[in-house]
């Protein structure tokens, strides 16, 4: 690397290296992208080794306990580092940063900085404050001006990218920290995303897109325009091959965005809706505004809509005091919506939710037991159809090589989001990032493996 200083200010800042650590879900993972683009203004380049690290940031996720701890623990492991290096930098951004990031300071003397969610288009001038001399700082201000606008940025070289259209939550499920961590809803305007995805097409080479928000469906409601208007603009772009979206909230599925499922060209044969229980009374007291019933409509819509749809779903188990028959209900929403995948989650009371301050009476060891049953009856769901599946073919882009006991395969992630391997015939041929056609010769519960019959070339 060329050693040039780059002068910002009254502070000259020499080449430094920035070791990020992420959490949570692909909304932090892009924030944790665009941190690193906007830092290479004062000559940080990103490590994947701790040890050599300038400095250190944490982008933290707050959605269940589990999270919170991993990252308290990474943390305090960066203590000795400090011990041996006073220079290092340590940063907290992220969902835990802004709900607690004063009690996090207070805390953790190593902590130089803390930031939250909305300012991390400001992460230059908060470095900067470090260098400058200022210590044990907090900013978790909310933006709040009256539109969101940006501009995509990415770091890497791959046809995919993320590209938020939607920030903030104003759902309040009552389990969820979320709408607490990351505020409320404003969508940017088609016009600029469609700009933002044309520039990323031609000058960068992407060729599918993820529209990122924690609740996308209600995308545009401000400003008139909504997600299905958005897809179709996006449509048009000549060179951009595939849409996806997430995350969506059953309450907001339209019939209009159904409709552009069986419409659109280029949106993904895949749709991730998370629904959370199968119980009417639970989903009550999440506050869900669906019922099981309008759920597994819209599911029998969009198959109708585009049968070629693959479906996956997110579920919490153990909300407080859910009873058994609830929990059954559950598992029977299972056995119908026939999920090629599900994420399952027991439930983690959030301090500052609402459903925090329910009395739960149910026991954790029930709790326990009723996720791992629940994740094998799916497991038993998605065997059944996976199956099924064999002779199809799916097609998909090559993502890398993998090598295990001397046979070369090649991982491919389909449009409907499964994973295929495949062996080459020839396995001197790089095969990353082409667009396949492959025959599904077997199936496992997670993965499939098969045979490509046709590479289309690179994407
Ligand atoms: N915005 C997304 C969800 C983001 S959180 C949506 O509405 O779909 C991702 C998942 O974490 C949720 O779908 C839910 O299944 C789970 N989750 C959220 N809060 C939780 C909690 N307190 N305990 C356990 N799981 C939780
Ligand atoms: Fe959380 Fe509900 Fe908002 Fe999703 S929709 S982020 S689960 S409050
Ligand atoms: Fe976690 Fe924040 Fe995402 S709480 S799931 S990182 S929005």
């Amino acid at each position: 690397m060329e050693n040039i200083n780059i002068v910002k200010g009254d502070i000259t800042f020499p080449p430094r290296k920035v070791w990020f650590k992420t959490f949570g879900c692909q909304m932090n993972y892009h924030d944790t992208e665009r941190m690193l683009a906007l830092l290479t203004g004062l000559n940080f380049t990103k490590t994947e080794l701790r040890e050599e690290a300038d400095l250190v940031l944490f982008n933290t996720c707050a959605i269940r306990g589990l999270a919170n701890e991993k990252f308290y623990s990474q943390l305090g492991e960066i203590k000795h580092l400090k011990a041996k290096n006073p220079a290092l930098a340590v940063g907290a951004a992220g969902c835990v940063s802004q709900i607690e990031g004063n009690e996090l300071l207070k805390k953790y003397k190593h902590l130089d900085f803390a930031f939250g969610t909305d300012v991390i288009d400001q992460i230059s001038e908060i470095v900067y404050r470090f260098y400058a001399g200022e210590s044990k700082f907090f900013i978790n201000a909310w933006d709040k001006s009256s539109n969101y606008s940006i501009e995509t940025k990415i770091t890497h070289n791959d046809p995919r990218a993320f590209v938020n259209i939607i920030k903030g939550c104003n759902n309040f499920c009552t389990y969820c920290i979320v709408p607490f961590t990351r505020g409320r809803e404003i969508s940017r305007k088609i016009k600029e995303i469609v700009e933002d995805v044309k520039k990323l097409v031609n000058e960068q080479g992407i060729r599918e897109i993820t529209l990122l928000g924690q609740n996308v469906n209600s995308f545009g409601k401000e400003n008139d325009e909504s997600i299905a208007q958005l897809i179709h603009q996006l449509d048009k772009i000549d060179e951009l091959k595939l849409i996806r979206y997430t995350s969506s909230h059953p309450y907001n599925v339209s019939d209009e965005l159904i409709k552009t499922h069986g419409s659109s060209k280029k949106l993904a044969l895949h749709l991730h809706l998370p629904v959370q229980s199968g119980s009417d009374s639970v989903l009550t007291r999440m506050k869900r505004r669906h019922t099981r019933q309008h759920y597994l409509d819209i599911l029998k819509k969009l198959r109708e809509a585009n049968p070629e749809i693959v479906l996956s779903s997110d579920i919490i188990v153990g909300f407080p005091n859910e009873t058994e028959e609830e929990y059954q209900d559950t598992l029977r929403l299972l056995d119908e919506a026939k999920f090629d995948f599900i994420y399952a989650y027991k439930y983690s009371s959030r301090p500052g939710t609402k459903a925090a301050d329910i009395e739960d009476s149910l026991p954790e060891e029930v709790k326990k037991k009723r996720l791992v049953d629940l994740q094998k009856y799916q497991l038993d769901v998605q065997t059944v159809i996976r199956q099924g599946l064999i002779g199809k073919i799916v097609s998909g882009l090559v993502e890398e090589a993998r090598t295990k006991d001397g046979v070369k395969k090649w991982v491919v992630r389909t449009s409907c989001f499964r994973i295929v391997h495949f062996e080459p015939e020839n396995p001197e041929v790089d095969y990353k990032f082409h667009w396949v056609d492959l025959e599904l010769l077997s199936a496992t519960q997670l993965s499939f493996q098969g045979k490509m019959v046709k590479d289309h070339g690179k994407w």
